[in-house]
């Protein structure tokens, strides 16, 4: 399973980067309005910190204006992927710019079907949106293992990444239900490889360790 650092904040990126744990790097609109920074200036650091996929929004919604900025997007730099909404326009424009070679994410996927209307219209990924469907009082991750079911079945080349992770339940069943990706907060992220019982260990390991040494001086 690949993990993308959902965020646009650079130096968080650098932090978990360094770990060896960034597959990719998803951002979107509001994520971008957070940093405060320009938009081409932050994209441009991350394809620069970041080999993999990095995600970057197009803020037109209509098929033209889309395609336009999409094809502009992607000369930034070689790994930008180009995140477009799952509209009627936006399905237009992603089977226009995979017919260009242009990567796509469809993004806010709610459904199964909106999931193959992405599929059959050339997306790279397709972001179905986890705890937002939780929030809707439906299950995320059902939505998730049905999308992969889809893939599985039809041999469609798009790849799921599980969006909107609150916790890690959340990541915990998208890596069961099969997504290919997991985009996650970063201050999510640092709840994954850390447990209280291992820092209860570590604290009775620097105690006893101290009480030996004080013996033995
Ligand atoms: O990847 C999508 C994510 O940024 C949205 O998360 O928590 O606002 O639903 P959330």
């Amino acid at each position: 399973m690949k993990f993308f650092l959902d965020t646009a904040n650079v130096n968080e990126i650098k932090r978990i980067n360094d770990l060896g744990l960034v597959d990719g790097v998803t951002t979107n609109p509001s994520l971008i309005n957070k940093e405060g920074r320009d938009f081409k200036e932050v994209i441009s650091e991350i394809t620069e910190l970041i080999d993999g996929p990095v995600s970057a929004e197009v803020t037109s919604y209509d098929y033209e204006g889309m395609v336009e900025q999409a094809r502009d997007l992607s000369k930034w730099a070689n790994n930008v992927v180009v995140k477009i909404p799952m509209t009627e326009d936006g399905l237009k424009a992603i089977h226009t710019l995979s017919k260009e070679g242009i990567k796509t994410n469809c993004t806010l996927i709610f459904s199964v079907s909106q999931g193959i209307m992405a599929m059959k219209a050339g997306a790279t990924f397709i972001s179905p949106f986890m705890g937002r469907v939780d929030d809707m009082g439906e299950d995320g991750a059902r939505l998730i293992a049905e999308l992969r079911d889809v893939i599985d079945i039809y041999g469609y080349e798009s790849e799921i990444i599980a969006a909107s992770i609150r916790h890690i339940n959340h990541l915990e069943k998208a890596a069961l239900a099969g997504a290919h990706i997991a985009t996650i907060p970063g201050s999510l992220f640092e709840k994954l490889w850390t447990h209280p019982l291992t820092t209860a260990g570590i604290e009775a390991f620097v105690k006893d360790w101290d009480a030996f040494e004080s013996r033995n001086k």
